[in-house]
């Protein structure tokens, strides 16, 4: 099924309806509202604004698609951010947070976290109902980098990947975990990007963003504010 490309000229307003109308979904339907939060800029306003809303929050399980590996107090945690933005300010159960632990050795932590979703998920593919990504000016999306190991990953759900425009590793998902969802949703807000997007949504790149394509799912590209 081809994307969905949504503009927007109520950014805010459009994240947050879609996520809230996926949660009210799968809460009814299976008891349960799997969400894996983007780090970045662009996702912070929407979960403050999330923030502000009476939802079943005590039916969310929250995972994140990448982590950096720092630790959480961190100003670059994008748990850090999420902790901020929205987890300080909703009930979510703790032990529905599932955080990436960056301070931890890379590739143990991705282990840890992969174990820990397939345990949740009894020994099957980990499914989300709705993934939040971004997108970076090199087409990166959750920290799979163009020319990294992590993208030819097939037989994980999460992985340490060396990231060697930042010398670093990262924790990510890879494209079975992502491609897994029922719903993926890539916000794209911030101005530059509009040149490889229409790369991306032209569906002849092969920017690691542009495979994300859930088997048994549907992705959506909302883009506001001059993307
Ligand atoms: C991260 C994100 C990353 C981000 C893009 C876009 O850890 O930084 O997971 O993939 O979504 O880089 O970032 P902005 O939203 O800040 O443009």
């Amino acid at each position: 099924m081809p994307p969905e490309i949504l503009h927007t000229t109520s950014f805010l307003e459009d994240a947050v309806a879609l996520i809230v109308g996926e949660a009210e979904a799968a809460i009814r339907g299976r008891g349960v509202f799997r969400i894996a939060l983007s780090g970045g800029n662009t996702p912070r306003p929407v979960y403050r604004e999330l923030a502000g809303k009476a939802l079943d929050w005590a039916r969310w399980e929250v995972t994140f698609g990448d982590e950096r590996c720092v630790p959480p107090d961190s100003d670059q945690s994008n748990f850090r951010m999420a902790k901020e933005a929205l987890f300080d300010d909703v009930p979510i159960p703790a032990g529905n947070i599932l955080r990436m632990r960056g301070e931890a050795v890379p590739a143990e932590a991705a282990a840890d976290y992969d174990a820990e979703l397939r345990r949740r998920a009894a020994g099957e593919t980990y499914r989300h109902d709705l993934i939040l990504l971004g997108m970076g000016d090199d087409g990166h999306t959750a920290s799979l980098f163009p020319g990294t190991d992590a993208l030819g990953v097939t037989d994980r759900l999460v992985v340490a990947n060396y990231v060697p425009k930042f010398s670093t590793h990262r924790i990510t998902f890879t494209y079975p975990l992502l491609n897994a969802a029922r719903h993926v949703c890539f916000l794209v807000s911030s101005p530059g990007k509009e040149a490889i997007l229409e790369q991306v949504l032209s569906g002849k790149s092969s920017y690691p963003c542009a495979s994300v394509r859930p088997t048994g799912g549907t992705v959506t590209w909302l883009l506001g504010g001059g993307a």
